[in-house]
């Protein structure tokens, strides 16, 4: 009896520090490959499946967590203002230029803007020269966390810098204290995108 009570004990010891072994060897493989992969497969998508949709819950949740960017003594100056009615997503699709046609099947268009005088301003006056571009800095850490989380979730995205500013700022009211950034489509890719060429790694990294 007292051998049989032995021989148990270290049977469920020896499964069990195995067993948590292998869990956290494949944790840790499963949550930097899962990463890579996201940082891998993100890719500029110009073409939509636009049998696809994307329901508010799902956008809430991406836009939640894209709330989780740092940002210059956490002024958070970023804000979207977000087309998903078929009346708002057309306003936006005629306000891009070129990028209508490789819009047209995304069923969310996001404009992105900052609040001036935040980040960057300490007491109303510019921290340094950069001033008002510590706003655009700010804004394109939180457009990055978009982009990412929105491939982590299975979207695919557009950032467009071809916008018609002024135009969007009267379709959403955008007050004239924010500078109306990227516009970012939503969507499902249709297809496989090319893969864009990348500089020669030691042209851009100087490690001294
Ligand atoms: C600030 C910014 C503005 C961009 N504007 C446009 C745009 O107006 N139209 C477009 O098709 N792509 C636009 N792009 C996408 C870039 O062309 C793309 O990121 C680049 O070619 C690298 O490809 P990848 O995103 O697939 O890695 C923009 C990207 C950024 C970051």
């Amino acid at each position: 009896m007292y051998r049989k009570i032995i021989f148990g004990a270290a049977l469920a010891l020896m499964t069990f520090s195995g067993c948590n072994t292998e869990c956290c060897k494949n944790n840790s493989n499963v949550s930097s490959t899962s990463f890579d992969e996201v940082l891998m497969s993100r890719r500029s998508i110009r073409n939509y499946d636009s049998t696809k949709s994307i329901s508010e819950a799902e956008v809430r949740e991406l836009l939640k967590s894209v709330q989780e960017a740092p940002s210059w003594a956490n002024q958070q100056p970023t804000k979207y203002y977000v087309a998903m009615s078929s009346e708002k997503l057309a306003e936006v699709q005629n306000l891009v230029g070129r990028n209508k046609e490789r819009i047209m099947g995304a069923p969310v268009l996001i404009v992105s803007t900052f609040e001036k005088g935040k980040s960057g301003f300490f007491q109303g006056n510019a921290a340094n020269e950069i001033g008002d571009g510590w706003g655009a800095y700010d804004n394109g850490l939180s457009n990055c966390y978009l982009i990412l989380k929105a491939r982590a979730m299975g979207f695919d995205t557009l950032i467009m810098g071809m916008r018609e500013s002024d135009s969007l700022r009267n379709v959403f009211q955008i007050p004239e204290n924010e500078t109306v950034m990227a516009v970012i489509s939503l969507g499902y890719r249709a297809g496989e995108p090319a893969q864009p060429q990348h500089r020669p790694f030691d042209e851009i990294v100087k490690i001294f």
